[in-house]
């Protein structure tokens, strides 16, 4: 039955001693919960797959400490180094030429792995007391909502882990940025908070190079990251995203739940529940999952999300939303 700890020191070292001895550790990150074991040892690795129900043939990232430790597992090129010095700490994960010490349990058989280090003083903590990377997914059950609180991943993953570190919502919000940089051209697998301008402003390439191109790259992307699979991320409820979510409410009879950064005044009588976000990004995707957790627990038959901007630094939000309603 998992545990919800306090993040200080004693429960830090204990859940290092969880996770030299193979066990699973649920911890905070900036972006979402992690459900973390030894990257190094393929037996701990493989309780990941299991607890989550996630197919083998979606690889794990793997959270370091350091560049140093980036180094130990991985090729580091030039483009890796600049975008290390850039962001990491931080929500950008690179996908890079692995080494052989990393057990391919990890990579799902392939020749690469994805790396990241958390802007989490709790995960780097845990990483450090462990003295081992620490592969990571969300701290979810496949296909569902990513977790930002501890909470999330209790419900969750209750019986299938020991302990959860509580280190309050998380920051971010959103999954990381995942970056392919061992083949050709930097493409990024998995758009996040750090934006295709971003990595472009660092790698002095144009921002479009970065991005997939969907009909041409379909079944490279297919190979290249088998986790992108379409519907992920998504509530148990039916969610459909519409351009006037108020008025898309008053055109059912169903019982619906409102997800909108625009107050109305007077609330349809089949809204059962809904909730108001800011209209700036960052705001929205700290909030996102915790809101999709509530309205997804309102009993609502269907979740209306109004439609968002569709300009570059709310891709990595209109990509989740879209698969969370495919
Ligand atoms: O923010 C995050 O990245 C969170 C926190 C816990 O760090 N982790 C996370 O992990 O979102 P997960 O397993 O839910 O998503 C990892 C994504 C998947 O889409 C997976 O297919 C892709 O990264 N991935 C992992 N290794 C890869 C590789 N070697 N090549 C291509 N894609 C890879
Ligand atoms: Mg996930």
């Amino acid at each position: 039955m998992g545990k919800i700890v306090t993040p200080d020191a004693a429960n830090i070292q204990m859940a290092a001693g969880l996770i030299r001895t193979g066990k699973l550790v649920a911890f905070p990150t900036e972006t979402v919960y992690g459900l973390g074991a030894d990257a190094l040892n393929p037996e701990a690795v493989a309780r990941i797959f299991e607890a989550k129900g996630r197919p083998a043939n979606n690889p794990l990232i793997v959270h370091v400490a350091s560049a140093e430790d980036a180094a130990s597992i991985a090729e580091l090129n030039d483009q890796a180094q600049l975008l290390i010095d850039a962001f990491w700490p931080g929500p950008l994960t690179i996908v890079l030429k692995r080494k052989s010490i990393v057990p391919e349990i990890v990579t799902a058989g392939g020749d690469t792995v994805a790396i990241r280090m958390p802007n989490h003083p709790v995960a780097l903590a845990l990483i450090k007391a462990a003295e081992t990377p620490i592969a990571a997914p969300s701290a979810n059950r496949s296909e569902r909502l990513s977790p930002t609180r501890a909470s999330h991943v209790l419900h969750s993953l209750r019986d299938r882990i020991e302990i959860i570190i509580d280190g309050g919502p998380t920051a971010i919000g959103l999954e990381s940025t995942v970056l392919n940089l061992s083949a050709g051209n930097p493409v990024i697998l998995r758009p996040g908070m750090i934006t295709a301008d971003q990595i472009a402003g660092i790698l002095q390439v144009e921002p479009q190079s970065l991005i997939m191109n969907k009909s041409k790259d379909a079944d490279s992307k297919k190979l290249l990251s088998p986790g992108m699979m379409l519907r992920h991320y998504a509530p148990r409820t039916k969610l459909v995203i519409v351009a006037e979510a108020w008025d898309a409410a008053k055109e059912t009879d169903a019982s619906v739940a409102v997800l909108t950064t625009t107050p109305y005044t007077t609330i349809p009588e089949n809204v059962i529940a809904y909730r108001v976000l800011p209209n700036d990004p960052s705001a929205y995707a700290a909030a996102l999952y915790d809101v999709l957790h509530q309205l997804d627990e309102c009993g609502a038959a269907t979740i209306l999300v109004n439609d968002i901007p569709s300009t570059g630094d709310w891709l990595a939000i209109r990509d989740r939303l879209t698969r969370a309603s495919a």
